[in-house]
């Protein structure tokens, strides 16, 4: 397990609902820990586990729901909801041993992702301010698995205005028009912060070409959002957008992230992930052909490291913040 005690205790994205739908018992590693992911069909409910069964210690990760209870692909050992195991089939006149149990981990749902979290929770899920306003709707977009670089440094890409117009030309900016308005950055009580700021966007998605802006926040290391204000359409609606980029954590330059949208352009969320995913998944393609060859890959929070700008406020508070935080992962 990666032991950094800050994302230990935090909560981390492991699945999607709509994965789980359709595949009931998943594998997925995060920090270094190999964990099964399963859903009881007739509960629905979600349990998240180390994937190692006490026994000779297979992957439950290939085993089987069956009534509520996870058994295990090699000898049958079966666990209840509680992680307890309940029945070996070799003996089934024995009780099993209380020690017979698997590591159970902290699980919640919100926002469409299963929450895992290895530790003591040292805080909620991270907040996503559009997702409980009335009038808007959301979904999950992702995952978007394999990517070679740490959280920390997708992060900042996902805090940063000033690329636009040069990674995402002709969606999120024009590099005739780079300026950014002037704005302030700030670490509060729940992470970071920015002022709403201004940037010319010729394609905005469910808005008009024109001055938009973004205001920013790192709720936790690895969860940054947004919110999207863009030009007033003729029908009178201000659409907004917000927007939450969450990185799973699996090792070292392993990490898969997750976006989660939610608009008020819409009535109801019915194909809304897959609406956005074309266009999200063209933008995070140009921002993973950047963020992959990043050097270092470690995210230096010392300030001296890199030249900062006016531009980088956000980054720079972000820095300071994960360095208060005393994050050690993907950080140097
Ligand atoms: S290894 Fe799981 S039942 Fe034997
Ligand atoms: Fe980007």
């Amino acid at each position: 397990m990666i032991e950094d005690p800050v994302l230990l205790n935090d909560w981390h994205p492991v699945a999607s609902l709509e994965q789980l739908a359709t595949t009931s018992v998943l594998r997925v590693r995060l920090l270094g820990e190999d964990l099964v992911v399963w859903r009881d069909p007739q509960t629905d409910h979600i349990q998240v586990w180390q994937d190692l069964c006490i026994h000779r210690g297979a992957k439950l990760s290939r085993g089987k729901i069956i009534n509520g209870c996870l058994q295990c692909p090699y000898h049958g050992w079966t666990y209840n909801s509680d992680g307890a195991c309940v029945r070996i089939p070799a003996h089934p006149e024995q009780t099993p041993p209380t020690k017979a149990r698997v590591k159970t981990y902290a699980a919640k749902v919100r926002y469409g992702l299963v929450w895992a979290c290895l530790g003591t929770p040292a805080n909620d899920i991270p907040p996503f301010p559009e997702w409980d306003t009335p009038g808007f709707v959301g979904a999950v977009c992702g995952p978007f698995p394999h990517i070679k670089a740490n959280g920390p440094r997708l992060i900042e890409n996902y805090l940063d205005a000033a690329h636009f117009p040069f990674v995402h030309e002709g969606m999120l900016g024009d590099p005739n028009k780079p300026e950014l308005g002037d704005f302030e950055a700030r670490i509060t009580p729940n992470g970071v912060e920015s002022d709403p700021i201004l940037v010319y966007q010729p394609d905005p998605f469910g808005g008009l070409s024109g001055k938009v802006t973004y205001t920013y926040h790192a709720f936790r290391p690895l969860t940054a959002h947004f919110t999207k204000h863009m030009p007033m359409r003729s029908d009178g609606l201000s659409p907004q957008n917000g927007m939450i980029l969450t990185i799973t954590p699996h090792d070292e330059l392993d990490s898969t992230g997750w976006f989660i949208v939610a608009t008020n352009t819409r009535k109801d969320a019915h194909g809304l992930g897959v609406e956005y995913l074309p266009r999200i998944a063209a933008i995070f393609e140009e921002d993973r052909a950047i963020v992959e060859e990043q050097r270092p890959e470690l995210l230096p929070l010392d300030l001296q490291a890199e030249l900062h700008l006016k531009s980088d406020r956000v980054a720079i508070a972000y820095r300071t913040w994960l360095r208060q935080l005393g994050l050690s992962f993907g950080v140097a």
